[in-house]
């Protein structure tokens, strides 16, 4: 393998480091996606621009900077985290250590929320904001609130709703699901804890290590926090309001039955992108 210095083209240097970054990271999911994306952030680059750099771009502090990366995602660490960001649905969104790293299957609730129109939406458990900021970013007209447990949390919200360009019509309060709350709303969206206690083990190492407990799990049986929102969400809808609220792809029928139980009508289970169960939705009658 020829070393960067040496390398007689852009190609060859380029050859050897992605080389070099994917036999350190070992055993990863995709290691030579994930030595794209580390050695393109080290190079300031998007990734998709690799073939820009020169063999004179291959210089010590870039390599070093490269492989300090390399050894933090070969060590666990998500390389979103890394990164500090994670592109979901058409946005990026920084994440740090106090957020759930948004998910690909997070986006159908996204996707369903918008096939119909709405002016105030609420989102409970927001996070990073990805769900409520991705609707206000896509409904010029809509305003919306998202609540979260941590500070932390809601402050990397706040500088995602800046970094978008809808802080104006976002709005972040620390709630105990409705405590501190005041409807009414159009929409209520929900990606809320569903692990079960005793799936925690199973989870992969890196998401027990690097997203918050508090995210994952609520520490029984996965449905806590669906019961404590259907039965209150009722109070804070317009009549006709929505609710959308992400579920594990076991979860439907129990949720379903929460909301057919507490008054809501339409309850629909609606698949993701797999096949798999993943948005219970419901209207509060008129
Ligand atoms: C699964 S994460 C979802 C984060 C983000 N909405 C997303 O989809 O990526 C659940 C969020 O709910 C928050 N949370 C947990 N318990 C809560 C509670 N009792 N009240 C409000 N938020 C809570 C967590 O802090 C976490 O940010």
């Amino acid at each position: 393998m020829t070393a960067p210095q040496d390398a007689a083209s852009p190609g060859q240097a380029l050859a050897w480091a992605l080389a070099l970054g994917r036999d350190r990271l070992g055993d990863v999911d995709d290691p030579m996606r994930d030595a794209r994306l580390l050695l393109a952030h080290a190079a300031g680059l998007e990734r998709g621009q690799l073939t820009r750099l020169d063999v004179a771009d291959f210089t010590p502090e870039m390599i070093t900077a490269y492989l300090a990366l390399i050894d933090q995602r070969a060590a666990g660490r998500p390389v979103s985290k890394i990164l500090g960001y994670r592109d979901f649905w058409k946005y990026r969104f920084a994440v740090s250590e106090e957020v759930l790293d948004p998910r690909p299957d997070t986006e159908t609730l996204v996707e369903v929320a918008l096939a119909q129109p709405f002016g105030r939406v609420l989102d409970l458990g927001t996070g990073s904001g990805c769900i409520l900021l991705s609707l206000l970013a896509e409904q010029a007209q809509a305003s919306g609130l998202g609540t979260d447990l941590s500070e932390a949390a809601l402050n990397v919200a706040r500088q995602n709703a800046g970094a978008l360009g809808v802080q104006a019509r976002a709005e972040f309060v620390i709630s105990d699901w409705f405590a501190a709350i005041t409807g009414p709303f159009d929409l209520i969206v929900s990606n809320p804890p569903y692990i079960a206690l005793h799936e925690m083990p199973g989870l992969a190492r890196e998401v027990r290590a690097h997203d918050p407990r508090m995210a994952l799990t609520d520490e029984g049986d996965g449905l806590a926090a669906y019961r404590a929102i259907v039965v209150k969400a009722g109070q804070y809808l317009r009549p006709g309001g929505r609710i959308l609220l992400e579920i594990g792809p076991t979860q439907g029928a129990e949720v379903a039955r929460f909301l057919s139980d507490a008054g809501f009508d339409e309850v629909e289970i609606l698949p993701d992108l797999d096949g798999r169960d993943r948005v219970v939705g419901a209207i509060w009658p008129l």
